[in-house]
Formats: structure tokens, C-alpha cells, sequence
């Protein structure tokens, strides 16, 4: 039996685990359901069935706001249950990689360090890795060798914008927009032009099915409740409307992009030049958004194909090849 070993890519929507000892990815919604105030009802995908459908007496949310974690004592007890069950409650203790943003507070990464460790997860090692190192490896780019890396993933709540080279992050940025955004415009839009009043759910899967939509020529339809008659309807919503909602939040990442850029000294510039941006995050995928970014800045966009899972991958290629391990480090003093 090899020794536990887990990658860990806490995300505010989707929290993502490898497992070593099958090689295995899970990914799960990051959520929790308490129940009066105290009891834990559900974790994970079950608790997503119930968000916006649950009772007042229990409570869904997410333990990460914005990429930190925002509640601890939630955040932990989603990650035992899942550590759990990923080890048939026979934890006999295991080393943890855990991939943290960068553009953040000293202290907003050590929690990240103090949930592992204080999680009650039997945690032997523990290890750090900046998300867009991760990304990068996720991506099968060399970020050891490579120079003039730009890496951007646009998650549920955030995007990171990063220039890697030679191993390191040169520049980095989290802005506060991401796929629950575009879910969020298209919630407005709908009730704005059409009087309905939908879920955050339901946009989230018009979002996700715009591309096919639009291939078949087929508008969106849509349940929700009409504002002026209160009752329960269904529409039909051109993909249009849709699509061009999304390009106020596009517009506030290019323009982060092109910060990013501008402050990027001139010979990784030209290295970024050649490459092109490397597109990541389970967002990389909304409908036209490689294209508008390309259009705008003038470069090739690389797109990930298993774009949700790049950080996470990237853990995995960390713990199976020992020449990566350089990428990941203990905090100072608190190595175990
Ligand atoms: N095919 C798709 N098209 C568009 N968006 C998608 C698609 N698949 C997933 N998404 C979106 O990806 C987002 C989740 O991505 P991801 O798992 O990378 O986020 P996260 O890591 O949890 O968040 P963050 O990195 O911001 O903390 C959701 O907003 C979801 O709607
Ligand atoms: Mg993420």
C-alpha cells in the first residue's frame, strides 16, 4: 500500500481531490446544508440538490467567498467528510498538497495550511502550491523550464490572472468575477426583459448550454415565476440576449488582462507573445469567451481542455513525479 497522499484544489464552487492511491479525481460542489444552526445535513452535491429549495430551518452555503476560505469550522467539516469517504473512514494519516491563490493575504494562505491541519484529517505533510504553478503542470506546460508563462483561470467567483517563469510566479491578480457572475447578468436580463424571475441554478445551465443552443439554432427555455402574476411559467430566450449579457463581465477581465500585461517586463512580454494566453478554470468554456479575449488583446488563446480540473491536475502530476516536488513548500516554521 503506498502511503496517502491527496491534492487539494478548494475551490469556492467546486471543491476537486486526487487521490494517489487509485489515482483518482473527485469533484464535488463545495457546499454545506446545516441544520438548525448546528447539525450537518449534507456536504457536498447533495447539499447543491438542496440550495435554493431547502426549508428555512436549514442552511446552504459555501465555506469559500471570492477563493479564501470564509468559514472555517464549515470548510472543515466538508473536508473530513470527503476524506471520509475517500478513505472509507480508515485515514491512518496522509501527506496533503493543497493549491492556495497567490494574489492574497499572508494570512488568507496560512488558513489554508491551519484547515489542513486542524481539519482532523491526520495530516503527516503538508504542502502549499501556488494555483497557477498547478494550473500550468495541469495545462502539461514545463513551468520549471518554461519563461513567460501568462496563465488565466476564471473559476466561479474569481479569475487569476499569473505570469509564470522558470518555476515562479512574476505577477499575479484576483479580481472578484467569475462564472456566478455571468450567472447573475443572466438572471437580471431575463427578469429585466421578460418579467421572470429565475434561479441561479437555472441560468447556470442556460450559460453552460448556450454553445449547443446555438449550434441547433434553438432558443433557451426557461421555468421561473412571473413578476406581475406571481405564478409559475415557462419562456422562451433567444441565445442572443444571453450572449451579449456577458460582455460587461468579459470586458472587466480583458481589461485585467491587459493590466497584467502592462506591467509585465518587455522579454517575457515577447515570450507571452509566442505562446499566447493559456485559458483554464471551468469557466474557460463559457460561449465566445476565448474568442472576445483573443479578438481584444491580439493573442492566441490556448485553451484547456479539462479546464475545471487543471489545477488539480497539476497537484496530481506534483505527487506522482517527484522532479516537480520543487514547485511545492512548507510554511516557514510550521512544518509538522
Ligand atoms: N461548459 C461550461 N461552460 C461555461 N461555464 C462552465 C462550464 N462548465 C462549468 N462551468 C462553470 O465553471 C464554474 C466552476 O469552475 P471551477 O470549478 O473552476 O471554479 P472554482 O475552482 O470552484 O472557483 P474559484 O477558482 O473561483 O475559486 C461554474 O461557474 C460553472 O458554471
Ligand atoms: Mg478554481
Amino acid at each position: 500500500m503506498p502511503n496517502s497522499i491527496f491534492g487539494i484544489d478548494l475551490g469556492t464552487g467546486n471543491i476537486k481531490i486526487f487521490n494517489n492511491t487509485d489515482s483518482t479525481v473527485m469533484s464535488e460542489k463545495n457546499m454545506v446544508a446545516i441544520m438548525n444552526k448546528t447539525q450537518l445535513f449534507a456536504y457536498g452535491d447533495a447539499a447543491f440538490e438542496m440550495f435554493e429549495k431547502a426549508p428555512g430551518n436549514i442552511k446552504i452555503s459555501y465555506p469559500l467567498s471570492y477563493g479564501v476560505i470564509a468559514h472555517i469550522k464549515n470548510m472543515e467539516l466538508v473536508l473530513k467528510h470527503f476524506i471520509n469517504d475517500l478513505t472509507k473512514n480508515k485515514n491512518n494519516g496522509a501527506d496533503y498538497f493543497i493549491s492556495v491563490p497567490t494574489d492574497v493575504t499572508e494570512v488568507e494562505k496560512r488558513a489554508f495550511y491551519d484547515l489542513i491541519k486542524d481539519a482532523n484529517i491526520k495530516a503527516k505533510g503538508i504542502w502549499i502550491v501556488e494555483k497557477a504553478i498547478a494550473d500550468g503542470l495541469g495545462m502539461n506546460i514545463d513551468v520549471k523550464t518554461s519563461q513567460g508563462v501568462m496563465i488565466v483561470d476564471i473559476g466561479f467567483e474569481t479569475t487569476e490572472i499569473s505570469i509564470l517563469s522558470l518555476g515562479g510566479i512574476v505577477l499575479s491578480k484576483l479580481i472578484k468575477v467569475g462564472g456566478r457572475n455571468f450567472d447573475d447578468v443572466i438572471k437580471n436580463v431575463i427578469r429585466r426583459e421578460y418579467n421572470l424571475v429565475i434561479g441561479e441554478k437555472t441560468a447556470e445551465k442556460v450559460k453552460i448550454s448556450l454553445s449547443e443552443l446555438v449550434d441547433k439554432n434553438m432558443d433557451a427555455v426557461v421555468y421561473g415565476r412571473d413578476i406581475v402574476t406571481g405564478l409559475p411559467v415557462e419562456r422562451k430566450i433567444p441565445t442572443d440576449l444571453v450572449d451579449q449579457s456577458l460582455n460587461e463581465n468579459v470586458d472587466t477581465i480583458i481589461d485585467n488582462i491587459k493590466v497584467i500585461l502592462e506591467r509585465t517586463p518587455p522579454e517575457l512580454a515577447a515570450d507571452i507573445y509566442r505562446h499566447g494566453i493559456f485559458l483554464t478554470g471551468g469557466s474557460a468554456h463559457t460561449k465566445n469567451l476565448d474568442m472576445r479575449i483573443a479578438a481584444e488583446l491580439n493573442l492566441k488563446i490556448n485553451l484547456a481542455e479539462d479546464s475545471m480540473n487543471s489545477v488539480v491536475n497539476g497537484l496530481a502530476r506534483i505527487i506522482k513525479d517527484d522532479n516537480f516536488r520543487s514547485v511545492a513548500y512548507r510554511i516557514e516554521g510550521m512544518s509538522k
